[in-house]
């Protein structure tokens, strides 16, 4: 009686599930295609003023202003119509990709206050959407946008060379895709900004995206004889895919996304990277973090699970079903929601993982992904469970269950119009921030597509292995920079240095670098430093442990290519 009542309320609460995701598929899909459009200059309803080709992040104004270009944003928006194009889904969207190319390729030129094409501005996180630089502070660079566009360039490249156009992939996009595949061979080892503009770290998103970009962009260059860059992405793409092992807590059994910011590492972060490198043919290979690896599935339940006390709108819902998700427990943004864009990731990622389950006709069980299967079958054993197997059924259909969970989540607190803000409210489920996100429609696009079983093009990422021997590490070419400031100082007063790069110390008053005072007043220090980059620095006094700052703004600089260089400066 007790079972047969238990599986009744399961399969009640199944089909709810699978049939509120079945209708807000099929009505969600037009919309979210039409609001992406509708955001991409010139002939977008909603993105009047933006170039051809740019993408705004949303058409909102006002408390979020997003009237602006995103370069994580664009790509990951492009690489959906791309892949929606290069499979045949729509094949009315060249145009606009023929628009992409081309505003991408003059936005890399634009000197920035990142840097220009040679010295670093090729990684601004954003423009105006007339496609001038915007000046104001902001936290720059973000090193994931080169990488992004990179991967949604190179896709389309993949398809002319299977169309017969190499003189177009060799002439007009090589050289764009160069110059960004050049700047992560490069930079990726300086810090940077992570995808929510926040933390300047390590992020394990632009990681694995730059990891990504360099794979995808060696086997292009192999394919139309570009062979004298391969080395050198091979190289760095396996120092990339060292130093992506370390974000991997094996204590916790989730992926820290972020070494910054006094944060748990608990974040969206590592669910997208996970769906933005996803290849339909590496498997459950935890090497590259895919969906179905041990370590990705263990990290999802890790970040899941953190949401669950937190927003109200998730309480009263059992352990193992879906909620609302957003970007990190600690968020504040907003008072901190979930966002559609995340809570669309986890379906994402689940549904990524059924769809090779089911190619390879088997599912593994390990210890590092045990937790994240009990919830579906407390009494489960590792082990590998074969297509014929009642424990690859009941785990797949209970896993399908649970992805469409999430997309319910986001169906019933969508309005009914179909349109998708940023956030929508932790305690009554209200939409919130900027209307009409375009990543949010992008999002909604790929996890209706991988529902669907309609996966992306391979990347390369089948059978990697990580490079043997401890991680190299890669600052690029550096020359030698002497730091002389005239500053008068009372007895046991010293002078310091600090700025944004890491041989800077990240801005740190406790670890900001000692000058020294041998041609007093003028106190010196010579530092190694990455060449070609713009940089911020300030000097700092400490007497008797109080710190004084030099008055603003920040100090900048660009370095040149080789040296050795001198900067004299005088304290204000
Ligand atoms: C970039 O800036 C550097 C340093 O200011 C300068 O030497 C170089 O000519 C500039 N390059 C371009 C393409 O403007
Ligand atoms: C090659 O592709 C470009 C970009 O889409 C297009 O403008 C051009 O007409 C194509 N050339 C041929 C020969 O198909
Ligand atoms: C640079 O690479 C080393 C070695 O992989 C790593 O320990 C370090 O954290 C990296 N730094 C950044 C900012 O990526
Ligand atoms: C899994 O964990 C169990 C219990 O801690 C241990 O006995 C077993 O050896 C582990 N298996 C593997 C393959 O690590
Ligand atoms: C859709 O509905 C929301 C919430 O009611 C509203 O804010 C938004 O303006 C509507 N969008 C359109 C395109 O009508
Ligand atoms: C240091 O600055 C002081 C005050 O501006 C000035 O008088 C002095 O000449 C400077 N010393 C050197 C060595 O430049
Ligand atoms: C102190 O600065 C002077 C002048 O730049 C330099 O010659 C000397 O080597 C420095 N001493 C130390 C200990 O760094
Ligand atoms: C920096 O100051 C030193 C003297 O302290 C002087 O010899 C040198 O020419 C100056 N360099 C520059 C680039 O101004």
């Amino acid at each position: 009686m007790r079972s047969t009542l238990l599986s009744v309320l399961f399969y009640g609460a199944t089909a709810l599930a699978i049939s509120t995701a079945d209708s807000y598929a099929a009505k969600e899909w037009p919309i979210a295609k039409a609001g992406l459009l509708a955001n991409i200059g010139p002939f977008g309803s909603k993105s009047s003023g933006a170039k051809a080709g740019l993408v705004i992040a949303s058409p909102s104004t006002v408390n979020p202003n997003y009237l602006f270009t995103w370069t994580r944003d664009s790509a990951l928006v492009f690489k959906t119509i791309i892949d929606q194009f290069t499979s045949g889904q729509d094949r009315t969207l060249r145009p606009l990709i023929d628009f992409y190319l081309t505003a991408q390729a003059k936005l890399q030129q634009v000197p920035n206050p990142s840097g220009n094409v040679t010295t670093g501005g090729i990684a601004e996180p954003k423009f105006n959407i007339d496609g001038t630089a915007f000046t104001e502070p902001w936290g720059r660079p973000q090193r994931d946008g080169p990488a992004l566009r990179a991967t949604a360039i190179i896709t389309y490249a993949n398809w002319l060379l299977d169309n017969s156009n190499k003189t177009f992939v060799t002439s007009t996009l090589w050289p764009v895709i160069k110059l960004d595949l050049d700047y992560i061979m490069n930079r990726w080892n300086q810090s940077t900004f992570d995808l929510w503009e926040e933390v300047s770290s390590s992020s394990f998103f632009t990681t694995a995206v730059q990891h990504r970009a360099l794979r995808q962009g060696s086997i292009l260059a192999k394919r139309i004889g570009q062979t004298s860059a391969v080395a050198g992405y091979d190289t760095q793409a396996g120092n990339l895919v060292c130093f992506l092992q370390s974000y991997w807590n094996p204590s916790e059994g989730f992926i820290t996304s972020n070494t910054g910011g006094g944060r748990s590492g608990k974040d969206a972060n590592s669910a997208l990277a996970s769906i933005h490198t996803f290849d339909p043919t590496a498997g459950c290979d935890a090497t590259t973090f895919q969906p179905c690896s041990d370590k990705a599935l263990s990290s999802l339940k890790v970040y899941v699970d953190s949401f669950r006390s937190i927003y109200g709108i998730n309480s009263g819902i059992a352990a193992n079903a879906a909620v609302a998700t957003g970007r990190y427990p600690e968020d504040v943004y907003f008072n901190g929601n979930p966002w559609y864009l995340t809570t669309a990731g986890v379906a994402e990622q689940l549904y990524d993982s059924l769809i090779v389950w089911e190619r390879q006709g088997s599912l593994t069980i390990t210890n590092t992904s045990l937790p994240f299967f009990k919830q579906f079958a407390p009494s489960v054993k590792t082990g590998t469970y074969g297509l014929i197997s009642p424990t690859f059924y009941v785990l797949t259909s209970a896993i399908k269950n649970f992805a469409d969970g999430f997309l319910a989540i986001n169906a019933k607190y969508t309005p009914t119009n179909g349109s998708l803000s940023e956030q929508f409210d932790r305690n009554i489920g209200m939409p919130l921030s900027a209307q009409d996100l375009t990543w949010s429609y992008a999002s909604a696009l790929t996890v209706i597509n991988a529902r669907n079983g309609i996966t992306p093009a391979s990347w390369g990422a089948r059978g990697l292995t990580v490079p043997s021997g401890a991680c190299q590490s890669n600052i690029g070419p550096t020359l030698q920079v002497a730091f002389n400031v005239n500053a008068t100082t009372q007895l046991g007063e010293n002078i310091y240095i600090t700025g944004n790069l890491d041989v800077l110390q990240n801005w740190s008053p406790d670890n900001a670098l000692l000058l020294n005072a041998t041609n007093y007043p003028i106190w010196s220090i010579a530092l190694t430093l990455p060449a070609d980059t713009v940089f911020e620095y300030k000097y700092i006094r400490k007497f008797n442990g109080v710190v004084t700052w030099e008055s603003d703004p920040n100090n900048a600089q660009t370095t040149p290519g080789s040296g050795p260089y001198v900067i004299n400066d005088t304290w204000r």
